[in-house]
Formats: structure tokens, sequence, C-alpha cells
């Protein structure tokens, strides 16, 4: 039932040092944590009844409800544990340690009970508090070690699996396990974790972007010279280090597009491969560049959580075409310390997640004070892009989604012409259209700021390694980079930021503005994803310059929220698999800047009254865990 090498002991120098051992029970993989988290007195003698072979065995610490501890109480122990944590199974039920207040009758230990030996927190101390769940036990010493199930990366959104060090610090995951031959990454058992005021993400499990850096670490930013070139990093910065003060607990990080550049699968993916969207036949680009939290929010329910970032669209697609709820937040929200950057002036840091509930959650952990969660909100809808009539089934659920909303808010809707709204006005007299004026914005903004600040010192750190020499660089990142210092002047980017700054200042004061009493005074929405399918075995055209302006850039420019929210889902038939499959449908909300916290507390109350559901993973959004298409 239990099998694993046993582990050497490296003692004679001053430390002992337990290297961490990986264990399957019952045909599962596991991993023991290489440092001890407690040590229970005294349990050598009450273990010397265990025949076992190797020094670490599975042990559960169990919390008995107020109240007598019986057989009955501790069946429904057991039954809880297994309905609630992915890591707990019986198995671990070999050597169980009871924390109980009241009185305590151990159940028989049978012929054939799971269980061989019990411990009793009265009788045998334990060094540390220790909450409930599966752990490893070392016979000779009595230290107990946390339990990591391990899973395989099938979608390849991971770039590696993460542990904690214990002293703030993070290592990679020494662990493998066949599944895709893709990384491994551990998950500590949920049972350890109780949300509380402080730790309102208490054992959320988060995938971060490996943009961020995190003390311990490297970080490729998707490259894999820079990968190689520089040491773990030293700081972890201030948003990562929001959500793990949080209670949050990372897992590893995840894939991004190279240096957040919009890349399409799978051609432009050349340093590392485009990870995959499980929705509909597994084989849809899974977008870019927070394309790795996309694919494991979207493929596993062992993530609760993906930090990511979006300058030009980096959370909002990914979310929208792997099926996530996924905010682009205000501009300037937390700050961006330790974070490779694009342009300082469009960067915003967002996360991806299937709940609305820990959405909200998560944005006060990280926002803090610059969020605001409005009770009352706007009763003036305005949509872009909105069909009047429905013609496709991703149509009928928009057009429902919104009906619903209008309810929901007793509110008017108008479709907003933006441009003629624009054209209207003085500005474009002198400026001209939308297009023209910000068409070009975008491009220079990302190609000239992050060549500068970012580019230039990591070729030179490169050519001093490696005596002169120039890294690889994806076609799409190199692209633009060339484009803005060939075809743009350097004083481009000063006129870009003034040509920005004209556009939010008059959408600001003129369409989405501030309220009183609801934040923002209208909210705007328009169509996310229609479930279209975009197949990534299509060989397309070499990447260009990201210009032009559409309904996507308004928050870029106004510095305006820019939330896409999971409506549901529309068939197509499928060239892969032969049939009919389901892509996601999303709307993408908009409000005035700062009003994030009205739409995250909206679209708590439209999931609490069933408009918007929490969404599954796997091919379909709606079944819970379905299977993964491969
Ligand atoms: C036992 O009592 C202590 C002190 O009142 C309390 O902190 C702890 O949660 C209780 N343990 C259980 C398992 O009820
Ligand atoms: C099992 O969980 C339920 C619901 O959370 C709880 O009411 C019950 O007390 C738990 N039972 C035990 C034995 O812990
Ligand atoms: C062993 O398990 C069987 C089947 O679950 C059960 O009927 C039997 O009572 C158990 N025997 C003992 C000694 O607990
Ligand atoms: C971390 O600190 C060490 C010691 O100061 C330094 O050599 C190293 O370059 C730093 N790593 C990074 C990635 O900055
Ligand atoms: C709130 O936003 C302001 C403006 O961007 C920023 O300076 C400040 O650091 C933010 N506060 C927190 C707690 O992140
Ligand atoms: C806005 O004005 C431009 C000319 O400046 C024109 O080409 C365009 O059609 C107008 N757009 C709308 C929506 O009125
Ligand atoms: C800024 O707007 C002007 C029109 O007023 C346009 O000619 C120019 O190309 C724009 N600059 C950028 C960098 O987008
Ligand atoms: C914007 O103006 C340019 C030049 O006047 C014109 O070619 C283009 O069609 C216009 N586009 C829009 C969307 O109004
Ligand atoms: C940039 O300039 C080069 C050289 O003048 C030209 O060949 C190229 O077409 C330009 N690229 C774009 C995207 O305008
Ligand atoms: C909104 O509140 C501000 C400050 O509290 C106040 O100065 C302003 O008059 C109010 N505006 C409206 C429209 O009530
Ligand atoms: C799928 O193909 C069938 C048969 O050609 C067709 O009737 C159906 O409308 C198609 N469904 C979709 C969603 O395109």
């Amino acid at each position: 039932m239990v099998s694993f090498k046993l582990h050497p002991l490296v003692a004679g120098a001053l430390l002992a040092v337990l290297a961490s051992a990986n264990v399957n029970i019952n045909g599962i993989p596991y991993h023991a944590s290489s440092k001890p988290v407690a040590k229970i007195a005294g349990s050598g003698t009450a273990l010397k009844s265990l025949t076992t072979t190797s020094d670490l065995v599975p042990l559960t610490v169990v919390e008995s409800p107020s109240g007598a501890f019986t057989s009955a109480v501790f069946d429904g122990i057991v039954q809880n544990y297994t309905a609630s944590d992915d890591v707990f199974t019986t198995g671990f039920l070999q050597v169980v340690y009871v924390k109980a207040n009241g009185s305590v009758t151990l159940p028989k230990v049978s012929g054939n009970s799971t269980t061989s030996v019990f411990l009793q927190s009265s009788k045998n101390a334990c060094s540390a508090s220790l909450p409930k769940g599966p752990y490893f036990l070392s016979v000779s010493t009595g230290e107990v070690y946390q339990a990591y199930r391990l899973y395989s990366d099938i979608q390849g959104a991971f770039t590696e699996g993460v542990v904690e060090n214990g002293d703030g610090t993070f290592d990679v995951l020494s662990a493998a396990i066949s599944g895709a031959q893709s990384p491994t990454i551990g998950v500590l058992s949920r049972l350890y974790y109780t949300k509380s005021a402080e730790k309102p993400l208490a054992g959320v499990r988060l995938g971060v972007k490996d943009i961020y850096h995190i003390a311990g670490l490297k970080t490729s930013c998707g490259n894999r010279a820079y990968y190689d070139l520089y040491s773990k990093q030293n700081a972890t910065g201030t948003a990562v280090q929001r959500l793990i003060d949080a209670g949050a607990v990372i897992v590893g990080k995840m894939k991004t597009s190279q240096f957040a550049n919009g890349e399409t699968a799978t051609a432009d993916w050349v340093d590392y491969h485009s990870p995959f969207n499980a929705r509909g036949d597994g084989y849809q680009d899974p977008s870019s560049s927070s394309s790795g939290p996309g694919a494991g929010i979207g493929a596993y329910p062992w993530l609760d959580l993906g930090l990511g970032s979006d300058t030009g669209g980096s959370i909002r697609n990914p979310s929208q075409v792997n099926g996530c709820f996924g905010n682009r937040p205000s501009h300037g929200l937390v700050p961006l310390d330790s974070v490779m950057p694009m342009s300082p002036v469009l960067d915003t840091s967002g996360f991806l997640c299937r709940d609305a509930e820990l959405w909200k959650t998560t944005a006060k952990a990280l926002y803090q004070e610059n969020v605001t969660f409005w009770e009352n909100y706007p009763a003036k809808i305005y949509t872009s892009g909105f069909p009047t009539e429905a013609s496709t089934e991703a149509e009928v659920v928009l057009l429902s989604f919104l009906d619903q909303l209008k309810t929901f808010l007793s509110a008017t809707v108008t479709e907003l012409d933006y441009n003629a709204l624009w054209n209207a006005t003085d500005l474009a007299a002198s400026h001209g259209n939308l297009s023209t004026f910000l068409g070009y914005v975008y491009p220079t903004l990302i190609a000239q700021q992050q060549y500068n600040q970012f580019t230039l010192p990591f070729y030179a750190d490169y050519a001093k390694a490696f005596n002169g020499r120039k890294p690889f660089i994806d076609p799409s990142p190199l692209s633009r980079w060339t484009w803005g210092q060939v075809n743009m002047s350097a004083s481009a980017t000063d006129e870009a930021i003034a040509n920005k700054t004209i556009f939010m200042d008059w959408w600001t004061s003129e369409v989405l503005v501030r309220d009183n009493a609801t934040c923002s005074d209208s909210i705007m929405l328009y169509p996310g994803t229609l479930a279209t399918p975009t197949y990534r075995n299509v060989y397309r055209s070499a990447p260009g310059i990201p210009s032009g302006f559409s309904v996507s850039r308004i928050s870029n420019f106004a510095e305006v929220p820019d939330m896409v929210v999971p409506i549901g889902q529309a068939a197509y038939n499928s060239t892969i698999t032969l049939q009919s499959e389901y892509l996601p449908v999303a709307v993408d909300i908009l409000a005035a800047k700062g009003c994030d916290g009205m739409i995250f507390s909206l679209v708590e109350k439209l999931q609490s009254a069933g408009i918007v559901k929490a969404v599954g993973t796997g091919s379909t959004m709606y079944a819970g865990e379905d299977e993964i298409l491969m």
C-alpha cells in the first residue's frame, strides 16, 4: 500500500537534513516536505507495533468537534475530509493523531481497519500547533512533514512547480511524475487552512505568471536566454507578497508569451510551447500573454487562482477564451515593483479564477484600500457591438444575459457609438477620428518603453556574459521593438502619452462618469468572446504591429477597469474531434476609473442570483470537472 525509497539521512555535520521523499499512497503520488513542521513527543514507543520498512508513515491529524470523540465522530470526520480535500485519502489513516478537548474513546483498531495506531494530544504532546489533515510522520524522530499531492501539468500551463521554504523564499519542487511529460506541481492539503479576516485567501492555490519575480526562484519572462542569464531573484514584489500575506499558497510559476507580447499559437511561440486551452476540443489558442494562468484555471480543479498582468489585453483575452473570470483593473491600483515592465503607463496587475466570490475576495487582498465595494449600481447600461437580434447560439446567450442584467438593475440599455460621439466633439476636428488619433499609441508605448527600460539592460547583461552576443528573441517582440526603433521617432512615446491623456480626459468627463451614489454613472458592456474557434494547428502570417483602435483599447487608454465575466457557452463543429463541442461566451464590463469594486460586487451578486454561474474545469464550463480532450 505504501511504497517509497527510504530517503538518506545526511547526518554527521551540525545539521541533519532529511531529503524530501516521494511517496505513493493508494496509487496516488505524494511528496513529503523537506523540513518538519512539528514533532510529536513519545510517538516512537506507540509506533512500535507498526510493521513498516520505511521511516516515513502516512499520518492524519484529526480535530474532534467539541464533545466526545467516538467511532461515529471519527467516521464523520473521515467522510468530511474525503469530501473537502483532494490531498487526503484513507491511506493517510495509518496513524491518526487525535486533537480533542472532550473525552476520547478511541475506535478499536481491527484486522481490516485502515488505521494501525491512534495517538492523542493529551498523551503525545506536539511541539507546534498542527492543523488537521494528512502528513507524513518519521517513525524514528516523531517529526511531522507536510504532504504534497503531485499533479502533472498536462496542459503545459506552468513553467515550474514551486514550494515555500518556510522563510519567505521559494524553491522549485523537486519531484517528477509521469503525465504528458510536463512539469509536476505539488499542492498542500486544503485541510491545513482556515480562512479568516486576516487570511481571507488561506489555502487558496495560486499560480503566478512568470514575469513576477519571487525570492528564491528564477524568472523567464517567456525567454530561455533571460532565464539562463539571471540568478535566483532576491525579492518578491508587492503584488505577489500581498496574496501570500492574505494566505494564498503559491504552487507554481505559469507560462507567459515572450516578454508578455502578443503571440498566437503555435508558430509564434518559439522559445516555449504555448499552453493548451482545455475548452472545447482542446486545440484552441489559449491566447496570450497570461495564457498560462488562463489555461491552468480553465483546466485544473486543483488550482484556484492565477496572477496575471494586462497591458493590452493579456488578462482579458485568456480569460475570455479559457472560460475564466479575469480583470484588467483601473491603472495604478497596486505597485508593480519586481515585475517585468512592458509599458508602465499601461501595465496592470489582475487575476483569473472560476468563481465570482473568490474574485472579489482576491481584489481586496491585492488592491487593499484602492478597492471599495459599492452596493448601489448604475441604472444606465451602454452596450458596444451588441446585435439587436440573436442569429447564433452565442448571441442568444449574450442577449439573454443583457436582458437579465437590465431587469436586475432596473436599467436602461443604449447602444453606444463612441466613434460618432467623439466625431461630434471639437477634439475630433483638431485630432482626427479615434483610429488616426489612437491607432499607434499602443504599439508605440509597448515597443519603445519596453525596449528602453527592459530590453537594453537585458541586452547589455547578456553581451557582458556571452562575449558581446545578442540573445534570441521570438519574432513577435523582436518585430515590435525593431519597429519602435526604426519606424518611430524618439519623441513618439511622449506624443502617444499626450494622445492617450486627451482621450482619457474626454472619456472620463463625457462617457463613463464618476457618480457619488453608484461610483460610475453607467457601465458599458461589449462581447468578450462569442464561442468563435481559433485553432492552434493553423499556419498564420508573421506577427505584425498591434496598431488600430477598438473597444478593447478603451480601458488601456482611459485607465478604467475592464472585467471579463463568463456568461455561458455555445456549440461549434470541431474540425479536430468531428463532433459538436462547446466554447465560452463572455462579456466585458467597463466602469469609471476606480470603480473596480462596484463591478466585483455586482458580479458577485449576479452569481448569488444565478444570472452568472461559477465555472468548472475541462472541455465544457458547467459540468463541474469535465474531461480534457487530448
Ligand atoms: C481545544 O481548546 C482550545 C482552547 O480553548 C481551543 O483553542 C482549541 O481549538 C480546542 N480544540 C478543539 C479540537 O476543539
Ligand atoms: C462534517 O461537516 C459538516 C458540514 O461542514 C459539519 O456540520 C459536521 O460537524 C462535520 N462533522 C464532523 C464529525 O466533523
Ligand atoms: C472488515 O470489513 C468487512 C467489509 O467492510 C466488514 O464487514 C467486517 O466487519 C470488517 N471486519 C472487522 C473485524 O472489522
Ligand atoms: C541577488 O543578489 C546577489 C547578491 O547580491 C546578486 O549577485 C544577484 O545578482 C542577485 N540576483 C538578481 C536576479 O538580481
Ligand atoms: C493606491 O493607488 C495609488 C495610486 O496609484 C498608489 O500610489 C498606492 O500605492 C496604492 N495603494 C496601495 C495600498 O496599493
Ligand atoms: C468619424 O469621422 C471620420 C472622419 O474624420 C469618418 O471617417 C468616420 O466615418 C466618422 N465615424 C463615425 C462613426 O461617425
Ligand atoms: C497622436 O495624434 C496625432 C493626431 O493628433 C497623430 O498624428 C499622431 O500620429 C498620434 N501619435 C501617436 C504616437 O499615436
Ligand atoms: C478615420 O479617418 C481616416 C482618415 O481620415 C479614414 O481613412 C478612416 O476610414 C477613418 N476611420 C474611422 C473608423 O472612422
Ligand atoms: C518600417 O520601416 C522599414 C524601413 O523604412 C520599412 O521597410 C517597413 O515597412 C516599416 N514597417 C512598418 C510596419 O511600417
Ligand atoms: C459628490 O461628492 C463630492 C465630495 O463628497 C461633492 O463635492 C460633490 O458635490 C458631490 N457631487 C454630487 C453630484 O453630488
Ligand atoms: C454542425 O454541423 C451540422 C451538420 O452540418 C449543422 O447542421 C450544424 O448547424 C453545425 N453546428 C454548428 C454549431 O455550426
